[in-house]
């Protein structure tokens, strides 16, 4: 029988969904389970201590301002460093471009209020980051999806694509989250190439492009577009609506985030982000601000692409050691992820399973995928595991499959 509530929920809420990862793990997070399933940064990587000094300091130095409400742009400090940030990794802009977000969560959401009415598709890379897909299905969005392959978004197939009248592209350019797969330079061109030639928008969310642990930095679709576009002036007023987060670099609990676009799209956002949450918590901002400083969040940087690195190396190596040659992976040079596709018979669903009774997880790769597919898929976190957890649940997970295979041969 229907509860008197639920004939009072609005229509748009029989499109959203509790997002299938958050029930899985719930199966995954037991503590004797190795779980290689979360998006999780480490824990042990967190500045704790200097969160402690940047707290005080902000309460003895700027206490009366730090516990007021604020502006909805954000706090003007912190924009100015992102934007000298931001320049470092040839992001040309002004602080006029910048809004401080409640995570690039909100951010998400936010683009899905101002830009999204019911019906109007999107094109999504295929697998994709979920929790976009359901941000944006609360509006009413349908979904085109391009396939990913070893270079990103298969650009060949984005032309068809676009003839289907997507209102903006969403892309993850650097190791994206599921695949840890990292757009070539050429598949950047032709992107922003024919996104300008059919007049559609970008949005590019870039959480883990400065977690890289190997090769070279490769430009933001939005420095590209802003070198094709150079007007002379420092303000960007380009085709691509850029996110980014502290999440990854200093704490995912901040839940601080960025949007670089142009400033009449800023200006939406605000309106939109005021109705949400005024503004993003100014205390948050203020130690963000704090412990950056000095140099800070780059020797932490830093830091983390050591210790990652060091993890995702490790991974690689035991995933060789102990996958049947029938498993394909992806070789990440960033990010948090790496993504296995096991023979097209095999359920992931069932492999996981499987490896629960072996007490290791990861997540299957089905609900990533916006238009159906990827059974056979997963992903697998490698940040958020010690050396041994990596080594022990590695070779277990090998042990899964080898029997999965074996039943399926007999
Ligand atoms: C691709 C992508 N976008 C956005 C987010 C949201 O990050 P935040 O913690 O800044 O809200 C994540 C988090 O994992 C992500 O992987």
């Amino acid at each position: 029988m229907k509860t008197p509530w639920e004939y009072r929920y609005a229509q748009r809420t029989q499109r959203m969904e509790s997002s299938a990862i958050r029930e899985l793990l719930k199966y995954t997070e037991k503590p004797d389970i190795i779980s290689f399933a979360g998006g999780l940064p480490a824990p042990d990587v967190f500045p704790v201590e200097e969160f402690s000094a940047a707290c005080e300091r902000v309460l003895r130095e700027h206490g009366a301002m730090a516990l007021q409400y604020s502006t909805t742009e954000g706090y003007l400090p912190l924009r100015e460093m992102i934007t000298r940030h931001s320049a470092r990794y040839g992001i040309k802009i002004t602080p006029e471009n910048v809004l401080i977000t409640s995570g690039s969560q909100q951010a998400l959401d936010l683009l899905g209020k101002i830009l999204i009415d019911p019906g109007d598709r999107i094109l999504v890379e295929s697998p994709t980051y979920l929790a976009a897909l359901q941000a944006w299905k609360a509006y009413g969005a349908e979904f085109i999806s391009v396939p990913m392959d070893d270079d990103g978004m298969n650009t060949d197939y984005l032309e068809e694509a676009l003839r289907a009248g997507p209102k903006f592209i969403y892309a993850l350019p650097n190791f994206q989250n599921p695949t840890g797969v990292t757009l070539s330079m050429e598949r950047r061109r032709k992107l922003l190439e024919l996104a300008d030639q059919y007049g559609v928008p970008i949005v590019e969310d870039d959480p883990y492009g400065q977690l890289r642990y190997d090769g070279d930095h490769l430009p933001s679709i939005v420095v590209l577009d802003s070198q094709f576009r150079d007007d002379g002036t420092a303000c960007y007023r380009g085709n691509v609506i850029y996110l980014s987060t502290f999440s990854k670099t200093l704490a995912p609990g901040l839940r601080l985030g960025w949007v670089i676009a142009p400033p009449e799209v800023i200006g939406k956002l605000v309106q939109a982000k005021q109705g949400a949450d005024l503004h993003t918590a100014t205390f948050n901002q203020f130690v963000a601000y704090e412990v950056s400083r000095a140099g800070f969040l780059d020797r932490h940087i830093q830091l983390i692409r050591e210790v990652y690195g060091r993890r995702r190396d490790l991974m690689l190596a035991a995933m060789d050691r102990h996958f049947p040659a029938e498993v394909n992976w992806t070789y990440p040079q960033g990010g948090l992820f790496l993504w296995g596709t096991l023979p097209s018979y095999m359920d992931a669903k069932d492999l996981l399973k499987t490896c629960l009774d072996k007490k290791v997880a990861f997540v299957p790769g089905e609900p990533f995928h916006p238009t159906g597919g990827g059974k056979n898929t997963m992903r697998i976190n490698f940040s958020n595991a010690t050396h041994e957890e990596i080594q022990v649940g590695i070779e277990r997970l090998g042990s899964a499959i080898k029997e999965k295979l074996a039943r399926q041969v007999a």
